[in-house]
C-alpha cells in the first residue's frame, strides 16, 4: 500500500487562520494524549504566531507550552514553523540569536523545523538548519510557492536541490496563500520526486477552495505528507480537513498511518472549542468561506482582509479595487518577492499609501527602504532600478547576508534585562518581542505575589 504523512495543523496553522492563534494552551491539553494515539506523522504546534501572540495575548510563556505539549506527545513529533534568520519576528536575528533560538527549541521538546525565507534567499535559512542539524532536529527546508512571471518549475527544482544539498533531512511545498492548483502541484511535485531523495510534505490553505483537490493530486505525484486540520478548525483560511483526506486517499489506496475513530474523538473534543470562540466573537466563521478573489488577486486571504481593514479604518473602502490593482504593480517593482510574512503586510501597506496620498512612491515605508537595501536578503527578480535609486541615492545595497553585519545579541540583551529574566529562555522571549515580554515577566510576578498572599492567608 502507498504511504502518505499527516501533520496536524490544529494547534498551529488553524488556529493561527481562523482566530489569530487566540487558543490558550488549558483549552486543548485535555485532548493532547488523544492526538499523540492518532497515528499522525507529526503535530504542528508551535512557531509562527503561535510565540507573539502567547505572550502579547495569552499570558503564557511559550516555552512553559512547548514542554507541556512534549510531555503529552510519546510517539508523535512535534513541528514548528521557523521564518529563517526572522526566527519568529519580523526582522533578521544575529546568528548567536538564531543559534541559541533553536538549540533551545530542540531541548525542549521540538522534533521537526519546518525553515522558511518569505524571499527564498537561501542564504537565510543556512544558520537555522545547522543549529537545527546540530542540536539533533529534523531539518524541514521550505520552499515559498508563488506564482509570477519569474517563478518558474526550474526555479523551484533549483530550490529544492539546494535545500537537499544543505543537509535538510525532507522538503516542504509551502503554499501559503492556497493558490497552488491541483495541475501544478502535480507538476512540481512529479519533477521535484525526479530530482530529489528527500521525503515531500506539501502545506496549502483551503481559501481558494482548491485545497482538497491540491493534496489528491499532491498524494498521486508521490507526495510523503500533507498538512491538515481535524474538521472543527479546517477549512477557509484554514488546511483542508483531515477526516475528508484521510477518507478520501484510503479509497485510493493510501494508508495515512491514522486512526479514524481517534479523528473522531479529536473532532468531537474542537467543536464546542469552535462554538464557544464563535460566540466570543474571537473565530470569525466569514473566514471558512470560499475567497475565489484570491485566484483572480493571487494575494493570501490574510492580506486581503489586512487592506481591508486598513482602507476601512481610514474610511476608503471605496478604494479598495484601485489598491488591488497595485499591489502587483509594487510586488513588480520590488522583483516578484512571495507574498508571505512580513512581506505581504510590506507590500500591502505600500500598496495603500501610493493609492492614497495619489502618487507613487512618494511616501516610502521604513520596511520596504531597508528591503531595497538588501536587508531582507536577495529579491527574487531584479527591483525597479528607478525606485532603487530614488531609495539608495549614491549608496550600494548588500549583496552579503545580512545578518553578518548585525552584533551578536544575546549577552548584551541577558545584561540588560537583569534579574528580570528568570533564566536564558526569558532572553531569548525578550530579544524576540522585547515590549511583550518585559510585560509578560511583570505580569507573571504579579501572579506569583498574589497565589503568595493567598496562600498565607489560607495558612492563617
Ligand atoms: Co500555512
Amino acid at each position: 500500500m502507498k504511504k502518505i504523512a499527516i501533520t496536524e495543523t490544529v494547534l498551529r496553522d488553524a488556529n493561527q487562520s481562523l482566530m489569530a492563534t487566540r487558543l490558550p494552551l488549558d483549552e486543548f491539553k485535555a485532548i493532547l494524549d488523544d492526538i499523540d494515539k492518532a497515528g499522525y506523522h507529526s503535530v504542528e504546534c508551535w512557531g509562527g504566531a503561535t510565540f507573539d501572540s502567547c505572550l502579547r495575548y495569552l499570558g503564557e510563556d511559550p516555552w512553559e507550552r512547548l514542554r507541556t505539549i512534549k510531555s503529552h506527545m510519546k510517539n508523535t513529533k512535534l513541528q514548528m514553523l521557523l521564518r529563517g534568520q526572522n526566527l519568529l519576528g519580523y526582522h533578521h536575528y544575529s546568528d548567536d540569536m538564531v543559534r541559541r533560538f533553536v538549540r533551545a527549541a530542540v531541548e525542549n521538546g521540538m522534533d521537526i523545523i519546518r525553515i522558511f525565507d518569505a524571499l527564498n534567499d537561501l542564504r537565510n535559512i543556512k544558520t537555522a538548519v545547522e543549529a537545527c542539524l546540530e542540536a539533533g532536529g529534523h531539518a524541514q527546508g521550505a520552499i515559498c510557492y508563488t506564482l509570477s512571471p519569474i517563478h518558474n518549475l526550474e526555479m523551484y527544482i533549483g530550490l529544492g536541490k539546494e535545500i537537499e544539498k544543505m543537509g535538510c533531512q525532507s522538503l516542504c511545498i509551502k503554499d501559503m496563500a492556497g493558490i497552488m492548483s491541483p495541475k501544478e502541484c502535480f507538476d512540481l511535485v512529479s519533477a521535484l520526486k525526479k530530482e530529489i531523495n528527500s521525503p515531500i510534505y506539501v502545506h496549502t490553505h483551503q481559501t481558494t477552495g482548491l485545497g482538497f483537490m491540491t493534496y489528491l493530486k499532491a498524494a498521486e505525484a508521490g507526495a510523503d505528507g500533507i498538512d491538515c486540520a481535524i474538521s472543527a478548525f479546517a477549512g477557509g483560511t484554514s488546511q483542508p480537513a483531515t477526516e475528508t483526506m484521510v477518507y478520501t486517499l484510503n479509497q485510493m489506496g493510501f494508508d495515512c498511518g491514522v486512526n479514524q475513530k481517534m479523528l473522531k474523538k479529536i473532532n468531537d473534543f474542537f467543536i464546542p472549542e469552535e462554538r464557544k470562540f464563535i460566540d466570543k466573537g474571537v473565530f470569525d466563521p466569514t473566514v471558512l468561506g470560499i475567497k475565489s478573489d484570491v485566484l483572480v488577486y493571487q494575494i493570501p486571504g490574510g492580506m486581503l482582509s489586512n487592506l481591508m481593514a486598513q482602507l476601512k479604518a481610514q474610511g476608503a473602502l471605496d478604494r479598495l479595487d484601485e489598491v488591488l490593482e497595485e499591489t502587483p504593480k509594487v510586488r513588480a517593482d520590488l522583483g516578484y518577492p512571495p507574498l508571505v510574512t512580513p512581506l505581504s503586510q510590506m507590500v500591502g501597506v505600500q500598496a495603500t499609501v501610493n493609492v492614497l496620498v495619489g502618487e507613487r512612491y512618494k511616501n516610502i515605508g521604513k520596511e520596504i527602504k531597508a528591503y531595497i537595501r538588501g536587508e531582507y536578503g536577495k529579491a527574487p527578480g531584479e527591483i525597479n532600478s528607478e525606485l532603487m535609486k530614488k531609495v539608495l541615492g549614491d549608496e550600494q545595497p548588500i549583496t552579503g547576508r545580512f545578518a553578518e553585519t548585525i552584533e551578536p545579541e544575546f549577552e548584551k540583551a541577558k545584561a540588560e534585562i537583569g534579574d528580570k529574566a528568570k533564566n536564558d529562555l526569558d532572553v531569548l522571549s525578550y530579544i524576540c518581542f522585547p515590549e511583550q515580554a518585559l510585560k509578560f515577566f511583570e505580569e507573571r510576578e504579579l501572579k506569583k505575589a498574589l497565589v503568595c498572599k493567598y496562600t498565607i492567608e489560607e495558612v492563617k
